[in-house]
């Protein structure tokens, strides 16, 4: 995952930024864990979902990149075991009858690593369950962060693409050219309301546009940051609320 998700601010993410594992409530419906499985949770984050999986009473592993998040994790819930592990490159002794991610796989540029890594540590007939963003995925931000940047007099910045966001069909193939079946892909619009309802884009970008706005001074990234809420204020700002403009990529696939 990228080095500035490993830098995460802790207490703005579980602050702020509680919707991320809020929404994944949905997809552990979809996992259906069984009280016999052993079950990894990919880009666990501080642990709020493992923690609901094992409540089902399976076994589950959390692993994420950054080891802020997995401190936070364990002194949470110290009955789960967590590690520090990269998802293009990971290697349990162990493997899983199920693998689950919520919204990390858009951090790992190297996908078909990813996917490589998930084969080698599932079981045979193991399950992959996964969201994550998707094609077109913040592209109303994306967009005003590079309008805004460029108009600042930061070309440069607004060139850096930090995340994977597939299509369908590009995703599909990936999985399936590397030992996956794919029962379920679905490429679907979930605008997600942001906590802060005075600057909840102000709020996301501090969260997770730190790559981005990492070597402005304070001052001026406020700047460039007002502008940018500014700008998609007539798009995402509605009936006094503030979204983000997400697209989920959610698939359900078996190893062969
Ligand atoms: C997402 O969950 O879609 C996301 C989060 C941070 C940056 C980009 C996308």
């Amino acid at each position: 995952m990228s080095a500035n998700r490993n830098e995460w601010n802790i207490e703005l993410y579980n602050e702020k930024h509680g919707f991320v594992y809020e929404y994944g409530k949905d997809l552990v419906k979809l996992l259906k864990p069984g009280e016999d499985e052993l079950i990894l949770d990919l880009g666990c984050g501080t642990g709020q979902l493992t923690n609901e999986i094992s409540e089902s009473g399976a076994t589950v592993i959390g692993m994420d990149a950054s080891e802020n998040m997995i401190n936070a994790a364990k002194e949470k819930y110290s009955n789960i075991d967590f590690y520090v592990k990269e998802a293009a490159n990971f290697q349990f002794e162990e493997p899983f009858d199920a693998i689950f991610s919520n919204a990390a796989l858009h951090w790992v540029l190297e996908s078909e690593k990813a996917v490589i890594s998930m084969f080698d540590n599932l079981k045979n007939r193991g399950r992959l369950v996964l969201e994550f963003g998707g094609k077109g995925n913040v592209k109303i931000i994306i967009d005003a962060v590079d309008k805004i940047l460029k108009e600042s007099g930061y070309p440069e910045k607004a060139e850096i693409k930090n995340w994977y966001f597939p299509t369908i069909s590009e995703y599909t193939t990936l999985l399936e050219s590397n030992g996956f079946e794919v029962e379920l892909a679905q490429l679907y619009e979930r605008p997600t309301e942001l906590t802060d309802s005075e600057n909840g884009i102000k709020e996301w970008l501090l969260m997770f546009g730190t790559v981005v706005f990492k070597d402005l001074n304070v001052e001026v990234r406020d700047q460039i940051i007002d502008k940018i809420q500014e700008e998609v204020k007539g798009r995402c700002f509605i009936n006094g609320k503030w979204f983000a403009d997400y697209m989920r990529i959610r698939i359900l696939a078996t190893k062969k």
